[in-house]
């Protein structure tokens, strides 16, 4: 698949993400006003969209139809992102003013703004997702999972480590369960409500979590990597934030060069996984570019 093609793709099925979102957002009115234009401006605040993306490519590989039904699941779950964002800036987490290349949603609106436009998004990404045209059964186990993988048992659990450990010294184990949850966690999310909304099996929905959580490490990986070696207007969020709130990364733990050779390693982990679809093109180039992706 020729480069311009896989751009122009990106660009098409980016775009009808932001339209669900923005369909799906609520309106900017009422006694609580201040609170639904934190949230808009956190929401609307051109993120990359990844995760919605990963799970409408396993929709459409799995041959899902009907896409519509997806849009609140694709909504419902970037809000859930938005919101795992909006409180890891948070001064009491890691008091992160710039995000997505603007002020961060508490540095605009306040901490007492931003604690709860987070907690706002958190709870309306499930609002959100009820309102899909799929059947109960699958809006439950779909909503069944955003919970588990967002929750305790999943980025909350995972955040809880990160900040909890901060300038403490890694071990692996410890690394390894911080990674799997707070970045892992959304991302197997994306992949296995994909799955369940085009109907899989529970051995292809499993497949597709794994490759999930392989993608989340890979993802957060690069992350670290970029934290040390871009820039914060490359990034639009403060470079080299991990060194100075002294956090535990793949990067300080096992060096530049490994850590881009795990990067590698999860992503051809997760591409052996999924590899046997014919509308598969477009998540597998999506995966290797994200390899060495800038931002
Ligand atoms: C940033 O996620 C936080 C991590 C889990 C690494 P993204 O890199 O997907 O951020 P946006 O949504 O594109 O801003
Ligand atoms: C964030 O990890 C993971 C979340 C659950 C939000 P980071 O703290 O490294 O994310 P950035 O670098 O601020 O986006
Ligand atoms: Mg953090
Ligand atoms: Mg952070
Ligand atoms: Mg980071």
């Amino acid at each position: 698949m020729m480069n311009k093609d896989f751009e122009a793709e990106l660009a098409l099925r980016t775009d009808i993400i932001n339209r669900a979102i923005e369909e799906l957002l609520p309106s900017e009115e009422g006694p609580q006003s201040t609170i639904l234009r934190a949230c808009g401006y956190s929401v609307r605040n051109g993120g990359k969209r990844m995760r919605p993306l990963f799970m409408q490519s396993v929709y459409r590989l799995l041959g899902g139809s009907e896409e519509e039904k997806l849009w609140p699941f694709m909504a419902g779950l970037e809000m859930m992102h938005s919101s795992s964002l909006v409180h890891d800036d948070l001064p009491c987490m890691d008091n992160d003013r710039l995000r997505r290349g603007k002020p961060s949603t508490w540095a605009q609106f306040g901490v007492d703004m931003g604690t709860l436009a987070g907690d706002g998004l958190m709870i309306y990404a499930f609002e959100t997702m009820l309102k899909s045209g799929f059947p109960d059964d699958i809006k439950l186990r779909a909503m069944q999972v955003l919970a588990e993988k967002s929750g305790i048992f999943g980025m909350v659990g995972g955040q809880t480590v990160d900040v909890e450990l901060t300038g403490n010294i890694p071990d692996p184990d410890t690394l390894r369960f911080i990674y799997e949850k707070k970045t892992g966690a959304l991302i197997e999310a994306a992949f296995r409500m994909g799955a369940i909304a085009a109907g899989a099996d529970a051995e292809t929905e499993r497949a597709f979590e794994e490759a999930g959580l392989a993608v989340g490490m890979a993802f957060q990986i690069r992350d670290d990597i970029l934290d040390v070696t871009s820039t914060s207007e490359e990034l639009g969020k403060t470079a080299h934030a991990d060194d100075r709130n002294a956090k535990m990364t793949w990067v300080s733990f096992y060096g530049l060069d490994q850590s881009e050779k795990d990067v590698v390693r999860y992503t051809d982990q997760a591409l052996g996984l999924i590899s046997d679809y014919e509308e598969g093109w477009f998540l597998e180039e999506l995966l290797r570019r994200l390899i060495d992706r800038k931002y």
